[in-house]
C-alpha cells in the first residue's frame, strides 16, 4: 500500500520516521528534501480541490494529515469521498481546533471542565462583555491564526485594545469572533488520544515549553521542546481522559460526527482539576516528536486502523522516556533570517533528528524556518536522555540559532 503523510514540518518528520520500518511505500507531500531517504515527494496539485483526486490517481491507499489547516478545510472529506483512507478528522471534527467558539460551547455542553467564557461576535458588545470579566483574561481568535491568536491581557484597557484588534483588523486574518476567557494558572499538560468510532485511547501525557526561552521567559512559540511521560499520580490522568476526551467524543457522535484522527487538549493543572485551554485537531508539535517514539505499535497498522474506525485494545508502550529539545533561528518568534547554514555536526547514533524550517544542500543543512528542527532521545531515564541531547546540541556552532537549556526540568 502507498502511504502519503501531509505536512512537512517536524510533527510530520516524526510520522514519517515512525514508519520507516514498514513494508509499504510512503511518500511525503509539500516537500521536505531532508526526508527524501524516508519518503519521495508526490508531485501533486498544490490546490485542494485538486489535491484528493490527484491522490487517488496517484494510487495512495492511506493518507496521514499533519498540520490543522488541511483538517481544518476539509481535506480529509474530500478524500474518503474519493475512496481514500484518512487518518485526520473531516471538516465537521476539526471545528474543534477551527472554531474555538463552537469548541468552547461544545465544551459547556458536554460538561467538560473548562474556564469561564464569553463570546463576541460583535465589535459593539466588547465593553459590555469586558467589564463582566475579572482581570487578567485571555483573549483569542476564534479562527486559525497561525499560533498566534491567544492574548494575555492584564487588564481592561489591554483587553479592549487586543479584543478590537482582532475583531476590527487583519492581524489575525479574518475573524468573526473572539473567545474571552478567565486567565487559569497552573501546569500546561498536553493530553493527546487516538480517536474512532466514538472511542478513544490516550497517549502518554506530554509536555510542551512554549515560552521561548530558559525559565518559561519570553514570548509564546510554537514549542520550544517537550518530553513524555509527564508523571500524574496513577488514575488521575484516565480520569481527565474521560471527563475531557471521554465527553467530547460521546458528544460528537450523538451529534453525528464522525472523528478519526488524533484528538489533542491542552489542559492546565492545579491539583487534581485539569481544565482545557484549548482542542487541537491533530498531534501536537513538539508533542508529537516526543511520544510517537514511545509507541511500539505497527505504526502502520495502527494509523490505517484508526483511518477505518476501529481502536486498538490498548497501545503498546515501553517503560522509557523521551525528550525533544527544538532549535530555532535567532529571534524567532518574531523577526529572523533564513537561508544561513545549519550544521548539527555528527549525530550520535542513540539520537534522532526531526528536521522541521531547514533544507537539505548536498550534505548541509540551510535554514528555512523559524524552528529548525529538534533533536530527540528516547531512553530509561531523563536524566540520560537529557545529557545526550545536551552533549549533542553543545556541537552546534552557529551564531544564528538557539535553543531552550531548561527542557524537561519542571
Ligand atoms: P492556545 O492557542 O489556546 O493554545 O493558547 C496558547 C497558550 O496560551 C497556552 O499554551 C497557554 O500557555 C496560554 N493560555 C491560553 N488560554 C489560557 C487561559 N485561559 N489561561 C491561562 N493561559 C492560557
Ligand atoms: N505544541 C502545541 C501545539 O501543537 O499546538
Amino acid at each position: 500500500m502507498k502511504i502519503l503523510v501531509i505536512g512537512n514540518g517536524g510533527r510530520e518528520s516524526a510520522l514519517l520516521l515512525s514508519l520507516r520500518s514498514s513494508s509499504s511505500a510512503l511518500y511525503q507531500w509539500p516537500h521536505n528534501n531532508c526526508l527524501d531517504f524516508v519518503a519521495p515527494f508526490l508531485p501533486v496539485e498544490q490546490t485542494y480541490e485538486e489535491l484528493a483526486g490527484n491522490i487517488r490517481d496517484a494510487g495512495i491507499g492511506l493518507v496521514i494529515i499533519g498540520p490543522e489547516k488541511p483538517l481544518v478545510d476539509g481535506l480529509s472529506d474530500k478524500l474518503r469521498a474519493a475512496g481514500v483512507d484518512v487518518f485526520g478528522p473531516g471538516r465537521d471534527g476539526a471545528r474543534l481546533e477551527g472554531d474555538k467558539a463552537f469548541a468552547r460551547e461544545l465544551m459547556d455542553s458536554a460538561g467538560v471542565p473548562s474556564p469561564k467564557y464569553r463570546i463576541i461576535n460583535d465589535p459593539c458588545s466588547i465593553e459590555d462583555v469586558l467589564s463582566e470579566m475579572t482581570m487578567p483574561v485571555y483573549i483569542k481568535a476564534s479562527g486559525l491564526a497561525g499560533g498566534k491568536g491567544a492574548i494575555f491581557a492584564s487588564d481592561i484597557c489591554r483587553a479592549r485594545i487586543v479584543a478590537r484588534e482582532i475583531l476590527e483588523t487583519d492581524r489575525f486574518g479574518k475573524q468573526k469572533s473572539i473567545v474571552v476567557e478567565e486567565f487559569l494558572q497552573g501546569k500546561e499538560i498536553s493530553m493527546m488520544a487516538l480517536v474512532a468510532d466514538g472511542k478513544y485511547i490516550l497517549l502518554p501525557p506530554a509536555a510542551d515549553h512554549k515560552k521561548a526561552y530558559d525559565g518559561d521567559k519570553g514570548p509564546n512559540t510554537g514549542g520550544m521542546g517537550s518530553y513524555a511521560p509527564v508523571d500524574i499520580p496513577a488514575g488521575l490522568y484516565e480520569k481527565w481522559g474521560s471527563e475531557i476526551i471521554g465527553r467530547t467524543i460521546t458528544y460528537l457522535k450523538q451529534k453525528g460526527i464522525d472523528y478519526r484522527g488524533v484528538l489533542f487538549a491542552g489542559l492546565m493543572v492545579e491539583g487534581d482539576q485539569a481544565k482545557v485551554l484549548e482542542f487541537n485537531c491533530r498531534f501536537g508539535d513538539p508533542e508529537a516528536q516526543a511520544v510517537l517514539p514511545l509507541l511500539n505499535d505497527d505504526m502502520l497498522q495502527l494509523f490505517l486502523d484508526v483511518s477505518r474506525g476501529i481502536l486498538p485494545p490498548e497501545l503498546t508502550t515501553e517503560e522509557n522516556y523521551s525528550m525533544t529539545v527544538i532549535i530555532a533561528a535567532k529571534g524567532y518568534p518574531g523577526e529572523y533570517s533564513k537561508g544561513f547554514p545549519v550544521d548539527i555536526g555528527k549525530i550520535d547514533p542513540e539520537l534522532t533528528f526531526f528536521p522541521a524550517g531547514v533544507i537539505k544542500e548536498g550534505e548541509n543543512y540551510l535554514s528555512s524556518g523559524g524552528r529548525l528542527g529538534g533533536i530527540s532521545c528516547t531512553g530509561k531515564s531523563f536524566e540520560k536522555i537529557s545529557d545526550r541531547i545536551y552533549n549533542q546540541l553543545e556541537k552546534l556552532k552557529s551564531e544564528n540559532i538557539f535553543y531552550r537549556k531548561d527542557i524537561g526540568s519542571r
